[in-house]
């Protein structure tokens, strides 16, 4: 970057799935990777930002200048969130588990022949729209859409719910092995209230990369 267009900025970012348990053994989780999210959190150290990088469980290196806190569940990641406000700038990149179950068995539910187990599902606390709605929300509150059929209706219906800024949408259709999540890549589309974005394919840095310029962007129009 050209000096340090987010310097004296505090960016928050949340990355990776989350993991519900079920019983010591297994757990509920969604596909990620986290690599979207710890490019974006690079990528905003490299432009001179304080970044908080709460972590699900991923098998990813710490990005240089980086502060990673690193939790199981949704439940820990909201309290994380929570713990590292205030921030200018929240990046929502996580996959967050929509639900986990009711109780956690305390020990390893066995096999038995009959039925199998009925899981009783919870849901978890929507951290971005809690984030939305929050006395400490952050002036620029960033979500990401992951979906497969009508990703723009869906991420701008998302927008409005969550009382985000901008929605990041991505197409993760492809089938399972096949599409976004793992890979090194990714097709975005840039969702504010001025309209969609549609960002070519290219390398997960390169959006991250292009992803804090823009905030750098609109950070510099606001103080105008
Ligand atoms: O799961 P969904 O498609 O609704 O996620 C959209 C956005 O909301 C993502 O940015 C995701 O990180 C965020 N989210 C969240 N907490 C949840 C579910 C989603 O922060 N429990």
């Amino acid at each position: 970057f050209d000096g340090a267009p987010l310097a004296g900025r505090h960016v928050l970012v949340t990355a990776g799935p989350t993991h519900e348990p079920i019983d010591p053994v297994r757990y509920i989780a969604n596909r990620s990777s986290g690599k979207q999210g710890f490019a974006i959190a690079a990528a905003a150290a490299a432009a001179g930002a304080r970044v908080t990088l709460v972590a699900g469980p991923v098998e990813l290196a710490t990005p240089p200048g980086v502060t990673r806190v690193d939790v199981q569940t949704a439940r820990d990641m909201a309290a994380a969130v929570r713990e590292n406000l205030p921030a200018d700038i929240a990046i929502m990149a996580a996959a967050v588990a929509d639900w986990r179950t009711r109780d956690v068995a305390e020990s390893k539910m066995k096999k038995r022949g009959d039925a199998p187990p009925a899981l009783e599902l919870a849901e978890n606390p929507d951290i971005l729209a809690t984030l939305g709605a929050s006395d400490a929300r952050p002036g620029l509150l960033i979500g990401f859409a992951a979906e497969t059929d009508d990703v723009v209706e869906n991420a701008q219906a998302k927008r409005a719910r969550k009382k985000a800024d901008w929605i990041i949408a991505n197409d993760v259709s492809g089938g399972v092995g096949q599409s976004v999540m793992g890979g090194a890549h990714n097709t975005i589309h840039l969702v504010t209230e001025d309209g969609v974005e549609d960002w070519p394919q290219m390398p997960k840095e390169e959006v991250a990369m292009r992803l804090v310029e823009r905030i750098a962007l609109a950070l510099e129009n606001d103080d105008d």
